[in-house]
């Protein structure tokens, strides 16, 4: 028998990987809710009861497939909700009904995160100790020092204690062997390939196009060392307001000690107060595992045991903070969810911001991928510092670096042991589901997803591989903002946060 004609076999096809979909879709195992535990020793058993994969394990070739329909799902889903609106509209920007203006300025900051590489910048900067890199310190959350702490634990076994005359310093530049006393997780930085995302060439024939491919093409696409006196100015008053989980509240540590700010709370619980970040600015953090807005809680779940003692939802989408703080920093993804939670969930977040307040600007960040860090922790990455020949000075110990390349994607495991974990497949699924939504509700995706795929070293370790130990590469991100800030036009004032009225 002959096969059947192309256009029925097609609708075949369509028919069936709309049924494939359909079941994963909506046939993920449920699981408790549970998120972490502020105590971090608690972390790793905590999570492990909380990630939860599909029940049908996919090879490359269907997670491919899972990839391009949830793309499908997603563009429909934005579109019917959000219209266009979010590609001509940046919100809290002067940039309005600008499709062209938009773009550029998008896909400027997705050249920032997607062409580049990890530097290792050792060298004694000309201008002093605090302008390079490595010397940066963390002043904020202890429980991220642990790293440093083995690092002077081990440093002090191998050159000897403190008593010599050798002394050592946490943070200083040793003259003698030309190195800062830093971890080696501390000395590498994010640095953006000019090439592809600096400055164009201006051409010079006027009525040829000159419009560049990829971001804004002049000047201002050449990305800038974190300065804080800038920073302040490009704030411009505006308050800052950083919502998510633990990894989350990571980065208001971080920029909070990219200024030189002792951040007074303690943990993520108690983070709420305004703390000040300029002379005109604040920043405050709000622990909410799943960036909820307070009256959707119940409304979206449908078991009961939502929200349990484990997970956190501290208010932060209320009209009182959305009128303040006119920049929301979010993440929502670590704490895992099936897909189609994690959809709902989080169009319900940006339909209420840009409903109700469209002149408050929404960058959202990328979700890491998990990484085991054991056999790094194992190997002793914190403990030593790497010799003129790039090894470890202590014979045993293993240098880490980070990955030149992001690694590969896996098929799913077929052990139904390991389907608590999301994989890497899981994540960037994720990821382009957050991005095609964030970006059609006026808002900015920082897709450092990549970039942090190549970080498996610097964290933490003890049983939690998904936070990083400060200083530590999380810090980026204070000089991604600042540089999203410096391109975003027109800061919104405090006086235009007014809540759209119904
Ligand atoms: C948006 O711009 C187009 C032309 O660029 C114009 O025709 C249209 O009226 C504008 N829409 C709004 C809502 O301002
Ligand atoms: C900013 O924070 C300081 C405390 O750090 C507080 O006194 C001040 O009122 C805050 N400003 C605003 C506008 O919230
Ligand atoms: C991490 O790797 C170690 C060593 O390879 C292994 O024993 C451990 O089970 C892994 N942890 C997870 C959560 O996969």
């Amino acid at each position: 028998m002959s096969s059947l004609p192309e256009p029925s076999a097609r609708h075949v096809l369509i028919f069936l990987f709309g049924i494939i979909f359909l079941q994963l879709f909506f046939r993920f195992h449920e699981s408790k809710q549970t998120a972490f535990n502020h105590n971090p020793t608690d972390f790793n058993s905590q999570r492990t009861r909380l990630h939860h994969h599909p029940s049908v394990p996919l090879n490359l070739h269907g997670l491919d497939i899972l990839d391009e329909l949830t793309a499908h799902i997603i563009a429909v889903e934005a579109h019917r909700t959000f219209a266009e609106s979010g590609l001509s509209d940046i919100h809290g920007t002067s940039i309005k009904n600008d499709t062209v203006g938009a773009k550029r300025i998008r896909d400027q900051i997705h050249c920032w995160t997607q062409h580049g590489s990890w530097v290792r910048q050792d060298e004694k900067s000309d201008k002093g100790a605090l302008t390079s890199w490595s010397a940066r310190k963390s002043h904020g959350d202890r429980r991220f020092g642990v790293c440093d702490t083995r690092f002077m634990e081990g440093l002090d076994r191998a050159l000897g204690s403190p008593s010599n005359n050798d002394r050592h310093f946490l943070g200083e530049y040793d003259q003698k062997n030309g190195r800062w006393l830093v971890r080696e997780a501390v000395k590498y930085r994010w640095v953006p390939d000019e090439s592809i995302c600096g400055p164009v060439a201006p051409i010079p024939n006027e009525n040829t196009d000159t419009t560049p491919t990829t971001g804004l093409g002049d000047e201002r696409s050449i990305y800038q060392l974190f300065d804080k006196e800038m920073f302040c100015e490009i704030l411009a008053g505006r308050h800052l307001l950083v919502a998510g989980d633990t990894t989350q509240y990571q980065l208001y540590d971080s920029i909070l000690s990219a200024v030189g700010s002792v951040s007074s709370c303690g943990d993520e619980l108690n983070c709420r107060q305004s703390h000040q970040l300029c002379a005109t600015s604040n920043v405050t953090f709000a622990r909410n595992d799943f960036i909820s807005v307070p009256w959707a809680l119940d409304a979206i779940d449908d078991n009961n045991d939502y929200p349990s003692g484990l997970s956190i939802e501290q208010p932060w989408a209320t009209t009182e903070m959305l009128q303040t703080y006119g920049i929301v920093l979010l993440n929502k993804g670590l704490i895992w969810k099936p897909d189609d939670k994690f959809l709902t969930e989080l169009v319900f977040t940006m339909k209420h911001l840009w409903k109700f307040y469209p002149n408050v600007m929404i960058l959202y960040r990328a979700t890491p991928p998990v990484s085991n860090c054991t056999v790094l922790k194992e190997q002793r990455e914190d403990e030593t510092i790497a010799g003129d020949d790039g090894e470890s000075i202590v014979p045993g110990l293993k240098i880490q670096r980070p990955l030149a390349t992001t690694p590969e994607r896996t098929r799913d495991s077929i052990d139904p042991a390991r389907w608590f974990r999301p994989t890497l497949a899981d994540v960037q699924r994720q990821n382009r589901m957050a991005k095609a939504i964030v970006e059609s509700a006026g808002g900015i995706f920082l897709d450092t997803e990549n970039m942090f795929a190549m970080r498996p070293d610097g964290r933490v370790g003890d049983g939690d591989c998904s936070l990083f130990c400060a200083p530590g590469p999380v810090d980026i991100y204070a000089d991604l903002l600042f540089n999203t800030l410096r391109i975003l036009p027109g800061p919104v004032q405090i006086t235009e946060l007014t809540k759209v009225e119904e």
